[in-house]
């Protein structure tokens, strides 16, 4: 069966986890070793328009106004292929992505990507997939979108196979977050956080320890999370990543994404909660920092940061929104 349609448009935006995802315990179906939970932020959105077309023989995909490199277009291609035959045809695709990233920021993101996708192929393909479908699907194209599919804070239950492995929303009570992103290397990473994490699993002995650790550190997020108690949220999330970070000092061959300039920002971080300001950090797969604290302490924050890394770009988010689709009016 084909299908030529008016195509649809979704955006969503990057997430940051708290309690990180870090290995797969079946990577083709994507289902993780532990649960996480993540910020959906307020920035860095991802805008994608898929049209499927009888007129094209073969997908094609644009990021940012160029074609996107090979590689990319046809993990692209695979994800199509998912929705395609959940939806029982073999058409072609167009795909146009933009990603709303600060002056290259080095922070594009597979989770705004493929929930945006998920979305926007989905919708067009004719499949009506409620929030829960599109976060398994999305899941399908990178662990980490199956969290942008909501908005705020958001909790990926792992879950045991395909059907349960999905997420949702977490009630964010009283606390209130920011998270400042300290870009300390804009260039892209030498490690994928793909290969990163199954060079991990595959290696490291400190992984498992990790893996046990986690779920008390998610159960303990969950209760911060309750009592708004950011100080708690804090202490949590930093052990939380930097447990993730040991464990790949301890792969074969090791790997770390830390830069000295990655230390200066733990430094103000930890300076800083000397002086009695509540704040955190967490880190992903690359050397950028993102502090958590009080919104009514960014401004110390940054101060801090203007004085031991000057220069370095900071873009100031809050909790953003879930996944938005529309019909495609263009
Ligand atoms: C360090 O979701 O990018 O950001 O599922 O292989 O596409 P794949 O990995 P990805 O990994 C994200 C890892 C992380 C931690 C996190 O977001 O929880």
């Amino acid at each position: 069966m084909s299908r030529t349609g008016r195509g649809a448009v979704a955006t969503a935006h990057s997430n940051i986890a708290l309690i990180k995802y870090w290995g797969k315990r079946d990577a083709r179906l994507a289902i993780p070793s532990t649960s996480s939970l993540s910020l959906t932020l307020d920035v860095f959105p991802t805008t994608t328009r898929v049209a499927f077309d009888d007129a094209l023989e073969t997908d094609t995909v644009q990021l940012d106004g160029a074609p996107m490199p090979p590689r990319a277009a046809a993990r692209v291609s695979d994800f199509l292929d998912l929705v395609r035959e959940r939806a029982g045809i073999t058409t072609a695709a167009r795909v146009v992505t933009e990603n709303a990233v600060p002056t290259g920021a080095g922070l594009a993101s597979s989770a705004s990507g493929f929930a945006a996708l998920a979305g926007a192929a989905s919708t067009a393909a004719g499949l009506d997939l409620d929030t829960r479908e599109l976060s398994r699907l999305a899941r399908r194209g990178s662990g980490s979108a199956s969290r942008s599919v909501f908005g705020g804070l958001v909790q990926w239950n792992a879950g045991t196979g395909d059907a349960d492995s999905y997420a949702e929303p977490v009630p964010s009570g009283d606390l209130s977050l920011a998270m400042i992103v300290v870009v300390v290397n804009a260039a892209e990473k030498a490690v994928s956080s793909r290969d990163g994490m199954r060079r991990t699993v595959e290696t490291s002995p400190f992984y498992e320890p990790w893996v046990s650790r986690s779920a008390d550190d998610l159960a303990q997020m969950r209760r911060a999370i309750a009592d708004a108690d950011l100080a708690s949220v804090c202490e949590i999330a930093e052990s939380n990543a930097m447990g993730m970070h040991g464990t790949m000092l301890g792969a074969r061959p090791p790997f770390s994404y830390w830069e000295p300039a990655s230390l200066a920002v733990m430094g103000v971080v930890r300076a800083l909660r000397d002086r009695g300001v509540v704040c955190g950090f967490t880190m992903d797969a690359g050397p950028n920092v993102k502090i958590i604290c009080s919104p009514s302490d960014v401004a110390t924050v940054t101060a801090a940061l203007d004085d031991a890394v000057p220069g370095a770009e900071r873009i100031v988010a809050g909790p953003g929104p879930g996944l938005l689709i529309r019909e495609d009016a263009s």
